[in-house]
């Protein structure tokens, strides 16, 4: 059985009184309405990840994520935090190589795998994001594309250490755009990464990795998307930043 998750990234926003706020908020809300066995990751600004928690250790549901980590354990490199900070800090989750990571800081397929070997390395389960452009998806060659990054990033891993990776399938024209992949895109897709994987790792280590959509994921489109039976969850993103729409969200992957 696979792990069925839902992941919010709230990127760049929220203060911290907000950021308490919200935490709160869903801390309770799945508490009170989630009985169905789902694992729930807040990945929050790294500043806040220490103090929230406190908010998060008596909600077996629900652990805390990083958005990001530097490839070195330690070093000259102003403003970047690393996989052993965040280890020492007992934050288990990280998100590695999400598009706009890719995008605005230029992240490579190959500074990708060592980010993900220093996640492995600390005992952090990484959630791997790939994704096509819509330039790509027009091309016709979006699976390939897309492939691609999992060959390149994930697949000098042993079978025992990809076992430990969580990936997230995120069409780049579908985040923050309102435009949602297809339950039929979604599906191709995560069924496509599903088959790469048991070509290089075989069809038991390839069913056993969760794989998680994300792109305009919200209260109205989940239930859809998460029947599909190789989309495992979600990696959400505005929708996860309203307790109630995200909340909404992992009900309907419990
Ligand atoms: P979105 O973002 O849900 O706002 O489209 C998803 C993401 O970037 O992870």
């Amino acid at each position: 059985m696979r792990k069925k998750i839902v992941a919010g990234n709230w990127k760049m926003n929220k203060t911290l009184d907000e950021a308490l706020a919200l935490t709160s908020e869903v801390v309770n809300m799945i508490q009170d309405e989630v009985r169905g066995d789902v694992e729930v990751v807040l990945c929050t600004p790294a500043l806040y990840l220490t103090t929230l928690k406190k908010y998060v250790e008596n909600a077996p549901k629900i652990a805390l994520g990083a958005q990001n980590c530097h490839e070195k354990a330690s070093g000259a490199y102003t403003g970047e935090i690393s996989a052993p900070m965040l280890k020492a800090a007992g934050i288990p989750y990280v998100i590695i190589g999400h598009s706009e990571r890719r995008q605005y800081f230029a992240e490579s397929n190959a500074q990708l795998a060592a980010k993900v070997d220093s996640a492995l390395e600390n005992g952090l389960t990484p959630i791997f994001c790939c994704g096509e452009s819509l330039e790509q998806r027009q091309n016709e060659d979006y699976v390939n594309v897309v492939k691609t990054q999992l060959t390149e990033s994930l697949f000098h891993l042993s079978a025992d250490q990809l076992a430990s990776v969580v990936i997230a399938y995120e069409p780049i024209w579908a985040i923050g755009t309102g435009l949602t992949a297809s339950s039929e895109q979604a599906q191709e897709m995560h069924a496509a990464l599903r088959a790469h994987l048991s070509s290089k790792y075989g069809s038991e280590v390839a069913d056993g990795i969760s794989i998680l959509y994300g792109g305009s994921v919200g209260a109205g489109n989940a239930a859809e998307l998460f029947a599909c039976p190789d989309v495992d969850g979600g990696l959400v993103g505005g929708a996860s930043l309203k307790s109630r729409d995200f909340t909404d969200i992992v009900k309907a992957r419990q």
